[in-house]
């Protein structure tokens, strides 16, 4: 294993009914931003959950933040929280309100384009911020559970990420019970988010850290089991539990100790969203499965410990244990009513290849993936075998 540092500050309060101690970890006296989406926690109860527990505090309303939080819409709320003098947030939602409020917290105090947070990376130097708390509702990203954020600047169809130690929830609230009113949409793409999270971290090179591949592998195995029956039955709340562990512990630092990672799907399957409006986890199972094709001889030592560890395959050839593994993972996608082709979800996509490519040059993005490989051509190519 590589030496490592490990801090991750935020505290998880797990289990149903756990809504009701808000109260108790909101710093006291404090003027509070609450949070949330398109109105999804109206129509399931945990809004009036969450306004029950905080009515001690003075509370600011701001709703409408959408998947895949747009820049334009969030610096509407920077406004409030400026001229009413807010000092905490609470998000109530899932990985958009969640990342939405980080950007919230880095972007009160900054002084200039607030744009430059995300674009140039300042979000990471900025030393004041707001401190902030969530009420995860879907579970899917880890954001409840970790620094980093995406946001979109829709003016320029920008999707971009951002993050840094100071960007920890305080709290998070894991109530299961959430999942219940998740459309099987949603839940499906939260299995294949968490999913993906843990492939970018493990299905790497062989590196030797036996912990940290079998800590990975529960994940994996655990999602793969739980994930027809939560899309059967998401009202069983042990299920529910399982899943949202399951997706918190696959994003919240634990997985890279130690490891190399590779994240190159992300990055690349986040084009895809910002051009197509492709859903976050759907533009990760286009991709992935055509990444681990592509870069297959280098991450051939691990694909074959995946296929038998995970899929079970014995039989054949490293290469043929590999091509099965993989196909093994579209099915599983597939077994969740999730496409794998671009073109099943976007009409006018022949020019995707060639943005992303002139995206990642002018990003200067030569190098990511485990070995630093993946650039605009590697990235065009694994583009255009997704189509
Ligand atoms: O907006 P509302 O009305 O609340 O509806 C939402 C939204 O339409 C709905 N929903 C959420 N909880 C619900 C519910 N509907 C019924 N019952 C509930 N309990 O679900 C829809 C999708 O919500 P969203 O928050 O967009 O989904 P998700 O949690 O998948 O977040 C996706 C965003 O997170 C980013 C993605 O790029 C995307 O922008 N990610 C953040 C990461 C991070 N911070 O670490 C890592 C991830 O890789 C990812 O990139
Ligand atoms: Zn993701």
């Amino acid at each position: 294993m590589n030496n490592f540092e490990f801090k991750n500050p935020t505290k998880i309060i797990f289990g149903e009914g756990q809504i009701a101690k808000l109260a108790e970890n909101i710093p006291h006296g404090s003027k509070v931003l609450m949070a949330y989406g398109g109105g999804s926690i109206k129509k399931n109860g945990i809004y009036d959950q969450v306004i029950e527990a905080t009515k001690s505090f003075e509370i600011t309303e701001f709703g409408g933040i959408e998947p895949n939080p747009h820049f334009e819409t969030l610096m509407k709320a920077v406004e409030i929280i400026r001229e009413k003098d807010i000092d905490f947030i609470l998000a109530v939602g899932g990985g958009s309100v969640i990342d939405g409020c980080k950007f919230l917290s880095a972007a009160v105090h900054y002084e200039g384009d607030e744009w430059e947070l995300v674009e140039q990376m300042k979000a990471r130097k900025q030393e004041k911020v707001v401190p902030f708390g969530t009420v995860l509702t879907l579970p899917a990203t880890g954001s409840e559970m970790n620094s980093g954020a995406v946001v979109t600047k829709a003016a320029t169809q920008q999707k971009r990420t951002f993050g840094g130690p100071q960007y920890f929830p305080q709290f998070s609230i894991l109530d299961p019970a959430v999942v219940a009113s998740l459309p099987k949409r949603q839940i499906a793409n939260g299995i294949v988010d968490a999913f993906t999270h843990t492939m970018e971290q493990y299905l790497t090179y062989d590196h030797g850290a036996y912990l940290q591949d079998r800590i990975a592998e529960s994940i994996l195995h655990t999602l793969i089991e739980i994930a027809p029956k939560v899309m059967e039955n998401p009202a069983d709340k042990h299920l529910a539990g399982e899943f949202m562990w399951s997706a918190t512990m696959a994003l919240n630092g634990i997985l890279r100790l130690g490891v190399p990672t590779d994240w190159a799907t992300h990055m690349i399957a986040h084009e895809l969203t910002a051009l197509h409006g492709i859903d976050h986890a759907r533009t990760l199972a286009i991709i992935a499965p055509n990444l681990y094709r592509k870069l297959k001889e280098d991450k051939i030592e691990k694909l074959v410990q995946y296929g038998r560890r995970i899929w079970g395959i014995t039989e054949g050839s490293k290469e043929e244990i590999a091509d099965k593994a993989i196909e093994k993972t579209v099915s599983f996608f597939h077994s969740l009513e999730i496409d794998t082709k671009l073109s099943e979800y976007a009409q006018n996509y022949e020019h995707t290849a060639d943005e992303v490519f002139n995206r990642f040059k002018e990003r200067n993005w030569m190098g990511l993936g485990e070995r630093q490989k993946v650039g605009p051509q590697l990235a065009k190519e694994i583009v255009e075998m997704s189509y």
